[in-house]
């Protein structure tokens, strides 16, 4: 199924991972209608195989396998399902190398993230198989002597997932890790760009003993993917969605699950403020910077989107940060060293390309990059520092899901925090400050889900993901990660 060198080594040492067929009730199928789409190496444009590009009859095979699994797996209890989980874990521990190969090779991102990103996949799944044991419910003092109030928490039943392609592996597991502790069953659609690392998930659930219909994965062609969606929110097997994607797709499931008044989570887009006050110490908030902003090529939703920093420390920020972005080395992310890998398709590359064209056209400054770097390849596109930023430039509102940094200068804290909250979007926000007041004063302010303070790193398994405004409802990992799988069940014991 898979032609380069790279991919034949990862064949011969781990072919059990690599599958080329999709997943529905503990098979592996092809579509019904047999078609097939190509996924190619965004570093390389080669084709790396072929999936199934399977359509709402599959998806409906996938949707009543995993109803029929939950007619057991939800009376599973609490320990068994931690088990089953922890063996899964196990699993991708030992499977980590060749699980960050997969990811690197679809999703073409550097070695180093994709195996940050397999352990920090693999953790939602740890940290769930402990969750599993605590989803308690509570007894509520009654005002009656005659009634008990007893609330429980219950599985909302069948969940349909879909999974972004900037994490194959952690958005994934983020999900089903809590979906599967709660008592529910899935339908995964991951997405086009990058369907083998879900598969080889399913391999090592199937490896983990997980019975057959609890986890489904539907592949399909960007052609096929709405006809799915649709499925997914409309049916009345389904229960609930769990999306990470765009706010526009965001917007349209939304639209569709209201039909049927379906539970819905959705982690979209962000438009992140990075702040630099003039309190705060500059290399730490360059360090913090480029995390939080070359992560995964800036394809990342908390990836810092707009810098705004203040008059006192601008320059001094602004040369360190130009310096370090100048020393990134790019490349095939299969090669050692390479910190920023390509974007992920043509549209994203032509996104980014229009976005630098626009402000540039609008009287921005580039200080370095500001063109494709295509002696790497087609999707590369050079780390690309723009100053001079205005409010009519589309990058100012637009989420830029790529390697550039916007800087602005502003003189007040109200000023930069009116800047930070002039945006739809509320994900994640991030500032620098070595001012107690401040810290406490800005982070109260700050109109996001989440912030991070002299921290350019802020995801991890303990904590809760998600958005306000526009990028989204719900929060995943963390204990609040249940909430979304489960409903609240209250009853009331009489005459006693
Ligand atoms: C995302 O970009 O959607 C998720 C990033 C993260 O979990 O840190």
């Amino acid at each position: 199924m898979l032609k380069t060198p790279w991919i034949r080594t990862l064949q011969a040492r781990s072919m059990h991972l690599l599958k080329d067929k999709a997943f529905i009730d503990g098979q592996w199928l092809p579509a019904q209608s047999n078609k097939v789409f190509s996924v190619t190496n965004p570093a390389t444009g080669e084709v790396i195989g072929t999936a199934p590009d399977m359509d709402q009859s599959d998806t409906q095979s996938a949707i009543e396998a995993a109803a029929t699994a939950f007619k057991t797996w939800q009376d599973t209890t609490a320990k068994d399902r931690s088990h089953f989980l922890r063996k899964w874990y196990d699993l991708m521990v030992q499977n980590h190398e060749n699980l960050a190969k997969i990811v690197t090779l679809e999703a073409g991102k550097p070695l180093v993230e994709s195996r940050g990103e397999v352990t920090y996949g693999n953790s939602f799944i740890e940290f769930f198989s402990e969750e599993a044991r605590r989803i308690h419910g509570e007894i509520i003092p009654s005002p009656t002597p005659t009634k008990k109030i007893l609330v429980e928490k219950h599985p909302i039943g069948v969940a349909g997932l879909i999974a972004p392609w900037n994490f194959p592996h952690a958005m994934i597991t983020r999900k089903a890790g809590a979906a599967l502790a709660s008592g529910c069953t899935c339908v995964i659609k991951p997405a086009e760009d990058t369907p083998f690392t879900a598969l080889a998930l399913m391999e090592l659930a199937q490896q983990a003993g997980i019975p057959k219909g609890v986890l489904n994965v539907v592949t399909s062609s960007r052609e096929n993917a709405p006809q799915i969606g649709n499925l997914l929110c409309e049916s009345p097997l389904v229960a609930g969605i769990s999306f990470t994607g765009s706010t526009q797709v965001g917007k349209l499931l939304y639209r569709q699950c209201s039909s049927g008044i379906k539970r819905i989570g959705l982690e979209l887009g962000g438009n992140a403020p990075f702040i630099v006050f003039d309190s705060a110490k500059v290399g730490n908030a360059v360090k913090g910077a480029m995390a939080s902003k070359f992560r995964n090529c800036g394809q990342t939703c908390v990836s810092s989107n707009r810098f705004l920093v203040q008059r006192q420390v601008y320059d001094s920020f602004v040369d360190q940060l130009v310096k370090e972005i100048q020393g990134l080395k790019m490349g095939n992310g299969q090669e050692a060293g390479v910190q920023v890998g390509p974007l992920i398709n043509h549209t994203q590359f032509d996104k980014v390309s229009d976005l630098v064209k626009d402000a540039v056209s609008k009287g921005a400054k580039v200080l370095t990059g500001g063109k494709p770097a295509t002696q790497f390849g087609e999707l590369f596109y050079e780390p690309t520092v723009l100053t001079d930023i205005k409010e009519n430039m589309r990058v100012y509102t637009e989420e830029v899901f790529g390697p550039i940094v916007n800087i602005f200068r502003f003189e007040t804290e109200e000023e930069g925090l009116r800047i930070a909250n002039s945006t739809e979007r509320g994900l994640a926000g991030y500032f620098y400050s070595e001012d107690v007041a401040q810290i406490f004063r800005v982070a109260r302010k700050l109109e996001v889900g989440m912030c991070g303070v002299n921290e350019g790193i802020i995801s991890t398994a303990e904590a809760p993901f998600g958005g306000i405004k526009e990028s989204g409802l719900g929060r995943e990992g963390s204990h609040h990660g249940i909430d979304d799988f489960t409903y609240i069940k209250y009853i009331c014991v009489g005459n006693l």
